[in-house]
């Protein structure tokens, strides 16, 4: 049944919330004056106008004349330069932004939190804190000093604000300010001005501490902007852990290279051996060509025949010149054949087949496939 409910009012409330956003009035629409008012979670000014306008007294959206903010919100399509003007000093831009307005004099009306809209006393350097700005502070819409001193009656300004935590549900986040002078904050039961409290001291509140954060054990911690600086040891560790980091990535990539170049050797010297074995023969076939082919001086070449060929039966051009020596013979290396049939090529007393697929001539008519004859026509 929850469920079924909550679905419903879930989709009605985005709903609204979407018509509200899309309800904005443009410039020069209507608008009311009594809608606007203060946001109560954020205590942000609502209007209904688009946030780069104000509703003007004539009830219609104006331009706004002046900004408080360097980059204000609502102006992502304007160019620097066409933003409204910051206003000088000794004046200040209310939260409307419709003009610049002088500062109004301590005790007289500011709106919420706008320290700036009260005028600075002249010893603002003395008062000024982190807590006021130069020197003033807005309570409960009314313009102070912060110069209330130790023990002496002072004005407590509580500002429930909605925060909301991981799992989306709403609490109240309480700001508490006060008129108490720096390194003081104003006790909530007793309204008398007290010294705030070192690190470590118990608290009930952030004001309380001089650091500004009251911890969730009820002690003052750090302030949250509070400088970190790590002991020596860390220093040393994390320098050794670089070293160290370096120093293996170094040993690791030479290892790796030591290992490549051992390859890279290795592949040279099979390549130069290779080189020099071919070389080798090479010369050596130069040599017996030289000293088959060339006579020894002063010899006649029947005498070097006689010499070389003893043997009757053996090879001679003098006894059939239409053959070639044998150290000039070529072997029939290409293994050509007439036929296509492997068992004649293999038959063939080569080593080498070039152009295996192909035949010594041109293929005779006769070879031509029967089915392509002019019968077929
Ligand atoms: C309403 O007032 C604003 C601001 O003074 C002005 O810019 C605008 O022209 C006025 N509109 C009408 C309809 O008078
Ligand atoms: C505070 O005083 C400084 C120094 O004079 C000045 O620049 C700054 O505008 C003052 N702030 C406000 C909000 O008036
Ligand atoms: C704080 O300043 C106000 C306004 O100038 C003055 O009246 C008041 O006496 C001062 N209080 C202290 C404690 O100095």
């Amino acid at each position: 049944m929850l469920r079924g409910i909550s679905t419903p009012v879930t989709l009605v409330t985005a709903l609204g919330i979407t018509t509200l956003v899309a309800a904005k009035s443009a410039f020069g629409e209507a608008c009311d004056q009594s809608n606007t008012h203060l946001d109560g979670g954020s205590f942000q000014l609502v209007t209904d106008c688009n946030p780069t306008l104000y509703c003007a007294d004539n009830s219609t959206c104006a331009y706004k004349g002046c900004r408080r903010d360097t980059y204000p919100f609502g102006y992502n399509d304007y160019a620097y330069d066409q933003l409204p003007p910051l206003c000088p000093e000794g004046q200040f831009c209310p939260d409307e932004g419709d003009q610049c307005r002088p500062q109004v004099p301590i005790g007289q009306r500011c709106q919420k939190d706008r320290d700036d809209e009260c005028e600075r006393p002249p010893n603002y350097r003395d008062l000024a804190g982190y807590l006021n700005t130069n020197g003033t502070i807005c309570l409960s819409f009314t313009c102070y000093l912060a110069n209330v001193t130790l023990g002496q009656t002072c004005v407590n300004d509580n500002t429930p604000y909605t925060a909301y935590n991981d799992n989306g549900d709403a609490y109240a986040f309480i700001v508490s300010r006060d008129d108490c002078a720096n390194g003081l904050y104003c006790d909530a039961t007793e309204l008398r001005c007290m010294k705030n409290k070192a690190i470590g001291a118990t608290c009930s509140g952030n004001k309380e501490c001089l650091s500004y954060n009251c911890e969730a054990d009820g002690r003052c911690g750090k302030a949250a902007d509070a400088v970190i600086h790590p002991p020596a040891w860390q220093y040393v560790l994390i320098g050794l852990g670089i070293v160290v980091l370096i120093g293996g990535v170094m040993t690791g990539l030479w290892l790796m290279h030591r290992r490549t170049r051992k390859e890279n050797q290795i592949k040279l010297e099979q390549y130069y051996n290779e080189q020099i074995a071919y070389r080798q023969s090479i010369m050596s076939m130069s040599h017996a060509k030289n000293s088959l082919l060339s006579l020894p001086p002063n010899t006649t070449p029947d005498y070097a025949r006689q010499s070389l060929y003893r043997d009757d039966a053996a090879w001679s051009s003098a006894t059939d010149p239409s053959l070639i020596p044998p150290n000039m013979r070529r072997d029939s290396v290409s293994g050509w054949s007439d036929t296509d049939k492997p068992s004649d090529m293999a038959r063939a007393d080569s080593e080498v087949l070039l152009m295996p697929d192909q035949r010594y001539s041109d293929a005779p008519e006769s070879s031509r496939r029967p089915g392509n004859g002019r019968e077929g026509w």
